[in-house]
């Protein structure tokens, strides 16, 4: 069984991409909507959430996980990977892989929380693989609450204004390509393209989907490709959100969890 978890929906964006590539497998998800946003926080407070999100997906008996929250793998992955015995995907590896297979002019911009950005992991990660590259990195913290507001039309207003302020140095730095390094983004594809004609989005969740279903077998004899989502605030409003993450509605039961035990 597969275990996705994120700070709230967003990591519905890698689990879309999973269920996809993987129909056949079963996958459990945890949104820690309670706690969300996870991206203004230390990194120790982060490390300690991702512990507890991984010790519930454990007790679910998931044989892998991917860590579907830009946050989460890029200052918490190291601690997770050293906790379990068991192997964790990020979100970042993914994204950088495409990103540098995208870009032709070597500029690639790197939207995501303030945590994931003040850690340099995807800045880092572009650097290893491609040292000419030339990164230019924004914080956007004000993305994540738009997003689980539901502020996600193409043409809202207020989401457009927020993002001509925040992309306005990837513009100007001219950059080709831009690494959406957090899982909430990808829901705002549209409003983020009309800000940036003409440049490559990379879904870091969903390219982290694609590597996750290159290393697992696509069936289990005793799957069948049953998705389980639990959260750790309101059930009513993640069911209705989610249903826009997925494209498709909510079906099954959402169930509540007391992370704090865990
Ligand atoms: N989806 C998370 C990420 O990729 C959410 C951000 C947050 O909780 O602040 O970073």
């Amino acid at each position: 069984m597969i275990g996705i978890f994120d700070s709230g929906l967003g990591g519905l964006t890698a689990l879309r991409e999973t269920a996809r590539l993987l129909p056949g497998r079963d996958i459990v998800y945890f949104g820690d909507t309670g706690r969300v946003p996870y991206g203004t926080r230390s990194p120790e407070t982060i490390v300690h959430y991702a512990l507890q999100d991984m010790r519930f997906l454990c007790t679910e008996g998931v044989d892998i996980v991917l860590a579907a929250c830009g946050t989460v793998s890029s200052t918490a992955l190291c601690a997770i990977r050293g906790g379990f015995d068991l192997p964790v995907i990020g979100v970042v590896e993914g994204a950088v892989q495409a990103a540098l297979r995208a870009t032709k002019n070597g500029r690639i911009g790197v939207i995501a929380t303030g945590a994931t950005i003040s850690s340099g992991a995807f800045a880092h990660a572009i650097a290893e693989l491609s040292p000419r590259a030339a990164v230019t990195s924004v914080a956007c913290p004000m993305l994540v609450p738009l997003v689980e507001n539901g502020y996600i039309a193409d043409d809202n207003p207020v989401t457009a204004l927020v993002l001509a302020d925040y992309l306005e140095p990837i513009r100007a730095a001219g950059c080709d390509t831009l690494i959406l390094g957090c899982t909430h983004f990808p829901i705002l594809t549209g409003a983020i393209a009309r800000a940036l004609p003409g440049v490559t989005l990379i879904n870091s969740g969903a390219e982290a989907a694609k590597l996750l279903a290159a290393q697992v077998p696509p069936t289990q004899p005793d799957e069948t490709g049953q998705i389980r989502y639990y959260v750790s605030d309101s059930v009513p409003g993640f069911a209705r959100l989610a249903s826009i993450f997925l494209g498709e509605p909510v079906e099954t039961e959402v169930t509540r969890v007391e992370i704090e035990r865990y």
